[in-house]
């Protein structure tokens, strides 16, 4: 079946689906994203990650490059023309095309958006659930602002790849404290011996995750403690159970830190019961 991306207002096969050379998120990576869960052809949290992507536009001073509303019918129609049914939604706005100069371009400018939308094997990761991942930890070096969803990314880039050259499914970031951060793209969590949730505050030093904030209703529903602080690598070591929370793999138990298993090496019983009732809190579109 052929793969159909919106690219700035139209429709486009995705193999001819093309931007501008000086499309500022190509030259400066002055844009933004958002990746929604898809399931059963419903996208997850749409009205979250639309929230997040506003307040991300306003903190870069980019203009919204169309109404919620209209912009809530592309996601969908871009689902509906690649029939998925479960997979990831992926949105991007960049501050348009203009002649390369690193100031703002003249406020005329359209921003530029890009929608695609990709099956994934469901059962696939659920084996990987069932089996957990390895994580590495290695020192936070991006920049203050890792609240703001933006596509520039390349230090996230060069932990995955450390993750995986190191046979781990991802990196966690460790600020100069020695307190984590978060995953090169995921948030961090631990359960400790006495069975409370420990996140990291998302004042500092984290994207605020939508789907950490699913887990916060998923916890208190579940009558589980949670408490917003940060924890060292040596408290995750000694944790009962760790786990890594994103759009792209809902709730995913860590079973080894730098090569050290976490409790008996297996994910956790909190993990699997999170991960399983997330889609009773998630809000799941019509
Ligand atoms: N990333 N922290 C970082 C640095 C992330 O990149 C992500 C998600 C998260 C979790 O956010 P959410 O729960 O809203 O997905 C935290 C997406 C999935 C990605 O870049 O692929």
């Amino acid at each position: 079946m052929s793969r159909i991306a919106f690219v700035n207002g139209r429709y486009v096969p995705h193999g001819q689906a093309v931007i501008h050379i000086e499309d500022r998120g190509y030259q400066f990576a002055d844009g933004v994203y958002e990746v929604c869960e898809v399931r059963e052809g419903h996208i997850v949290d749409e009205r979250r990650h639309l929230e997040r992507l506003s307040r991300s536009l306003g903190e870069l001073r980019i203009s919204p490059p169309m109404s919620p509303k209209a912009l809530g019918f592309v996601l969908r129609e871009t689902v509906r023309l690649n029939r998925v049914r479960e997979g990831l939604l992926y949105l991007q706005v960049t501050r348009g095309v203009a002649r390369r100069e690193h100031a703002f371009p003249s406020a005329g400018t359209r921003p530029g958006l890009v929608v695609t939308a990709r099956t994934r094997d469901r059962a696939k990761a659920e084996t990987l659930a069932e089996a957990g991942i390895a994580v590495i930890t290695l020192a936070d070096n991006r920049w203050e602002r890792v609240d703001i969803k933006t596509i520039a990314l390349v230090p996230n880039v060069l932990a995955r790849q450390a993750a995986r050259e190191a046979g781990a499914g991802e990196a966690w970031f460790v600020d100069k404290e020695g307190f984590v951060t978060e995953g090169a793209a995921s948030n961090a969590w631990i359960v400790t011996r006495e069975g409370a949730l420990v996140t990291r505050p998302a004042e500092s030093g984290i994207l605020r995750g939508i789907t950490r904030t699913v887990v916060f209703e998923v916890a208190a529903a579940s009558q589980l403690k949670v408490e917003e602080r940060a924890f060292r690598v040596s408290e995750a070591l000694e944790a009962r159970e760790a786990f890594v929370t994103a759009a792209t793999q809902i709730v995913m138990p860590v079973i080894k830190i730098d090569g050290t298993p976490v409790a008996d090496g297996k994910p956790g019983a909190v993990s699997r019961a999170l991960r399983a009732r997330f889609h009773e809190a998630a809000e799941i579109g019509d």
